[in-house]
């Protein structure tokens, strides 16, 4: 269940026709130079811009280019081609391979390959703005995007047709950097076939409490203070654990989401309540806090709603809350053996991070950015770091229950670790 290092990987690089595909001779040799083995498939097109004797130089290998080599399937089929590597690149990703790909289409190898694989899949798209910005490119973007294919890129800038926006294809050292966190980011939620099987009794026999959902934190009988916190993450993850075969205490504040079948759910409104059922719920093997727990509350709370004064402000004093997080990692009976926090941060995330893991004194931190023009308040969509007192794991964008499911077995790694 380790990532795959990029100095072992096996890369397969699909290069379809556009002008940007001279960056993927830099690429091939990038990715060599870390010690990832390339294999190369190019496209009719693509051979129109680069040549194969230069990438099959490069790569060190062959490069295929026909579904009906008689040779080539002899030596390697193409289903196996697609499987024998640990990430599939599209570089360029042209308009058109975008469209055959987003409708399933395998009229030559590339796209076979694509539709055959079992492995994720990167495309860093490149084209002319105008063909980027298209309804067609963009309802094929985001159906890839549904599909689990990952993108680094397009940039902004100018183009070689002259015109200036998005579409050029990001740089190299940028796809290298995209790779490396999708290789990292694989084993956390794909797995080995092996490792799938066994997921349902992965956390078979332990019990995890998860915290989800914002708490409200009354002013008078009709006001709070609260915050955009959707619940879906940690409704995520207490789902991922039951299907993990935990037994899950699922601890959550107002949330429009149903209850996750299988867990036992105690819904709670403030902070005091929520720490009060999590000290009810205890012991746990692990504790997870994804709850957005406001950190004030109001001083005092009126009985009846208050009234507008004569006085044109109002003053609210507020205390701050008990941070339930650090109470369970601070603990000295009763601390369960892997306790997670969630950082919500709108920048310097991994520094802030870092520093809030030492400050709580919880094993594991799961950051995200909710600076403006991302979704992860409210999305379907998430983008964490991992970080622990050793290393910091940057996870591609993937649904929220791909992290939870991510989550889940870094915990039954960390639970079997201090065994
Ligand atoms: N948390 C908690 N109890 C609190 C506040 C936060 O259990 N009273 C938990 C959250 O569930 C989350 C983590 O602490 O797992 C981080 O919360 P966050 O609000 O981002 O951190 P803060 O401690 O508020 O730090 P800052 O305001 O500096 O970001």
């Amino acid at each position: 269940m380790t990532a795959i290092p990029l100095s072992s990987a096996r890369i397969l690089l699909i290069i379809s026709g556009g002008i940007a595909a001279y960056k993927s001779l830099e690429l091939i040799r990038r990715l060599r130079d870390r010690g990832a083995t390339v294999r190369v498939v190019m496209t009719a097109a693509a051979q129109q811009f680069i040549s194969p004797l230069s990438a099959a130089t490069l790569s060190g290998q062959p490069i295929r280019d026909g579904l009906f080599s008689l040779t080539d399937e002899a030596a390697i089929g193409h289903i196996e081609l697609s499987r024998a590597a640990d990430l599939v690149v599209v570089a360029p990703a042209s308009a058109n391979i975008l469209a055959r790909m987003a409708t399933g289409l395998a009229d030559d190898l590339a796209t076979t390959l694509l539709l055959a694989t079992d492995k994720p899949v990167l495309a860093a798209p490149a084209m002319n703005v105008r063909m980027w910005l298209h309804p067609a490119t963009r309802r094929n973007f985001d159906h890839l995007k549904d599909d689990g294919v990952l993108f680094v890129g397009p940039e902004s800038g100018p183009m070689a047709c002259g015109e200036f926006g998005p579409g050029r294809m990001a740089e190299p050292p940028a796809i290298v950097d995209a790779i490396e966190q999708a290789l990292a980011a694989t084993t956390a939620w794909s797995g080995s076939p092996e490792s799938r099987a066994t997921d349902s009794a992965l956390l078979s026999g332990r019990h995890i409490i998860v915290t989800s959902g914002p708490t409200y934190e009354p002013i008078d009988p009709v006001r709070f203070i609260g915050n955009r916190s959707s619940g879906r993450q940690g409704h995520a993850i207490a789902q991922a654990a039951i299907g993990a075969g935990a037994r899950v205490t699922l601890i959550t504040g107002p949330v429009s989401l149903s209850d996750p079948a299988g867990a036992e759910v105690i819904h709670v409104g403030s902070a005091r309540e929520m720490r009060e059922a999590v000290e009810a719920a205890l012991p746990a093997d692990a504790f997870i806090a994804a709850a957005a727990v406001a950190d004030w509350r109001s001083e005092s709370v009126a009985h009846q709603k208050i009234k507008k004064g004569a006085n044109e402000s109002a003053t609210l004093r507020l205390v701050e809350n008990p941070d339930i997080l650090a109470e369970v990692s601070k603990k000295t009976t009763m601390r369960p053996s892997v306790v997670i926090g969630f950082a919500a941060e709108t920048e310097n995330v991994a520094a802030n991070a870092k520093a809030k893991l030492q400050r709580k004194g919880c094993d594991l931190i799961i950051a995200n950015s909710v600076a403006e023009g991302t979704s992860t308040f409210g999305g379907e969509t998430n983008q964490v770091e991992v970080i622990d007192a050793r290393s910091a794991e940057s996870w591609p964008p993937m649904t929220k229950a791909e992290v939870a499911d991510g989550i889940v077995r870094r915990v039954a790694l960390e639970l079997a670790r201090r065994e």
